[in-house]
Parts: structure tokens; C-alpha cells; sequence
């Protein structure tokens, strides 16, 4: 599958603390609508935003989706309160994820399952072993991996073929540089969550600095500097305000200097 290395992270259409509905519907449908109009064509969500919610906004927004969209969602995270975000890798959890997950985004297959997280409590290997099945069964493209180590990448790539990869990266934070440069020499897409650092990568006084050359803004500098960073790199930014939206989107179109990549080094 062929996307546009700049994606778009719908989490945050939701309401807030990523639970229930947003106050605005018709605002979370026409950033979403616009988000593809402005060119991007892989929409990161999960099963867990809204939880349930965010799926169904998107399937309402743009099904029947055009041909060139992927839809890439995750299981394996269960929300029984706002605050809680709890690990769950069962197989059989997965199973029934993915179902829901098919019909709320009213398709027969997903383009890009990821599992979300690692359970500790369950063996890897079994939880990835249930997404291969499911890869066999034809209810799922391909397979992805979310907050993972080194170690656990290596781990469910003896299970599965694994095409992509979901840590928390970003100018501030580049604690998964290793998995990173795993990705890069495997040919696996690594998309950073968090890549304005949910706003905070956006405050360092350098970012400004070179914002202000390219008269760009800082989220724009932050976005450039990850496509920069490696040819395996997909951002996907989120946002519930059509202003950044579109500023986000034009940050694709931003080339920094090697000048402008030492400063922000
Ligand atoms: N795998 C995981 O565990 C995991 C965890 C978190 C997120 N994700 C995925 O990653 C995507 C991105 O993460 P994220 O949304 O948490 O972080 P983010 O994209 O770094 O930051 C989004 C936040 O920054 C603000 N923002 C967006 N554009 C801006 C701009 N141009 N100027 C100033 N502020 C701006 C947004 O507020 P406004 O709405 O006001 O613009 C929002 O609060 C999510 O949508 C989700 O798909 C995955």
C-alpha cells in the first residue's frame, strides 16, 4: 500500500480525555473530511478513542471511503473509565476487537491492524499469533505493532510479518531511537505518536528559531524535522481545530536546512 508520508492521528476528535463524543460533532466530521481533502490517506484511530467513538465518526465522515484511503486502527487496550487505558493482549479479546472494529468502520478487512500495546500478562507471541490468524482468515492487510521495545519488535516479527511500528517519538522525546534505526534497516514504517509532543515540542526556543527563517510555525518545524529524520518516518499528527489542520498539513511541504537540523540536533 502506497500513502502519503505525512498521516493524520483522529484520536483527538473525540470528547474530551479521548471519552465519548466531542460537544461539536460536526466540527470532528469536517476535520476529518478535510483531512483527506487536504491530502493525507492514512488516518491512524483505535477501537479505544471514544472508546468505540472514534471509529464511528470516521466511518460516518468518509464511507464509503475513497479507494487511495487506509484506515489503520488498533486493539488490545480496554477503557472501562476515562483515566484507564489497561493492556489486554487475549487472543480471544483480540478476536471480538476485531470484529467490532470491522463493523464499526464498515469494512471486511483492515488495512493496518496494530496491536497497541504488549501485555505483560500474556506471552507476545500468543497475542501476535492471534493477529497472523486473523491475517490468515483475510480479516486483516497487515500487521502492526504499537509501544514496543527492541526486544518485543524483534520477538513478534518471528511470529508475523510486522509492516509498522507506533512509539511515542518527537523532538523532545527520542527515547525509541534504537527501535527507530531497527525500523529503518528493516524497511518498517515507524510512525510517531505524540509528534508535537502532544504541544510541548513546540515551546524550546530553537524550534522558534528556525520556525521564524522559514516564517513556518513550530508545529510545522516539529513535523519537518521527523519526515527529515528518516525515510521510514509517518507522522501523524492530530488536532480538532481546522487552523492547525491545515497548518500541519502544509509542514509536508517545509524543507529544512542541514543548518536547521544541527540547531535542532
Ligand atoms: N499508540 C499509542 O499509544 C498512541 C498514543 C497517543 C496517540 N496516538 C496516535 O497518535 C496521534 C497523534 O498523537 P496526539 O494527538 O496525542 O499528539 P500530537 O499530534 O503530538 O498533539 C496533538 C495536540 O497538539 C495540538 N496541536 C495540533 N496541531 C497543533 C498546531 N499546529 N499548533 C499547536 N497545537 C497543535 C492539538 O490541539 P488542538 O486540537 O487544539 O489542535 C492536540 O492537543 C493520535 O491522534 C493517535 O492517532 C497513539
Amino acid at each position: 500500500m502506497k500513502v502519503r508520508r505525512l498521516g493524520f492521528g483522529a484520536m483527538r476528535v473525540c470528547g474530551p480525555q479521548i471519552w465519548g463524543w466531542p460537544k461539536d460533532r460536526a466540527n470532528a466530521l469536517a476535520v476529518l473530511r478535510r483531512a483527506y481533502e487536504l491530502g493525507h490517506n492514512f488516518f491512524d484511530t483505535s477501537d479505544a478513542y471514544g472508546p468505540e467513538v472514534n471509529e464511528l465518526q470516521i466511518a460516518e465522515a468518509l464511507h464509503p471511503y475513497p479507494k487511495d484511503l487506509v484506515i489503520a486502527t488498533k486493539g488490545g487496550l480496554l477503557r472501562p473509565s476515562a483515566p484507564r487505558w489497561d493492556r489486554c493482549g487475549r487472543p480471544d479479546h483480540l478476536r471480538r476487537a476485531l470484529e467490532a472494529s470491522l463493523k464499526r468502520l464498515r469494512v471486511e478487512r483492515i488495512d493496518l491492524y496494530q496491536l497497541h500495546a504488549p501485555d505483560p500478562e500474556v506471552p507476545l507471541a500468543d497475542t501476535v499469533g492471534a493477529l497472523a490468524d486473523l491475517q490468515k482468515a483475510g480479516k486483516i492487510r497487515h500487521i502492526g505493532v504499537s509501544n514496543v521495545s527492541v526486544a518485543q519488535l524483534e520477538k513478534a516479527r518471528r511470529v508475523a510479518s510486522i509492516v509498522s511500528v507506533q512509539n511515542e517519538y518527537n523532538l523532545g522525546n527520542r527515547k525509541f531511537d534504537d527501535v527507530l534505526e531497527v525500523c529503518r534497516k528493516s524497511r518498517i514504517a515507524f510512525l510517531p505518536w505524540y509528534p508535537l509532543g502532544a504541544g510541548a515540542a513546540l515551546r524550546p526556543g530553537k524550534v522558534k528559531q528556525v520556525a521564524a527563517k522559514h516564517d513556518a510555525t513550530p508545529a510545522q518545524v516539529a513535523l519537518a524535522w521527523l519526515l527529515e529524520r528518516s525515510p521510514v518516518v509517518l507522522p501523524i499528527p492530530g488536532t480538532a481545530s481546522l487552523a492547525h489542520l491545515e497548518e500541519n498539513a502544509a509542514a509536508a511541504t517545509l524543507r529544512l536546512s542541514s543548518e536547521d537540523l544541527a540547531m535542532l540536533d
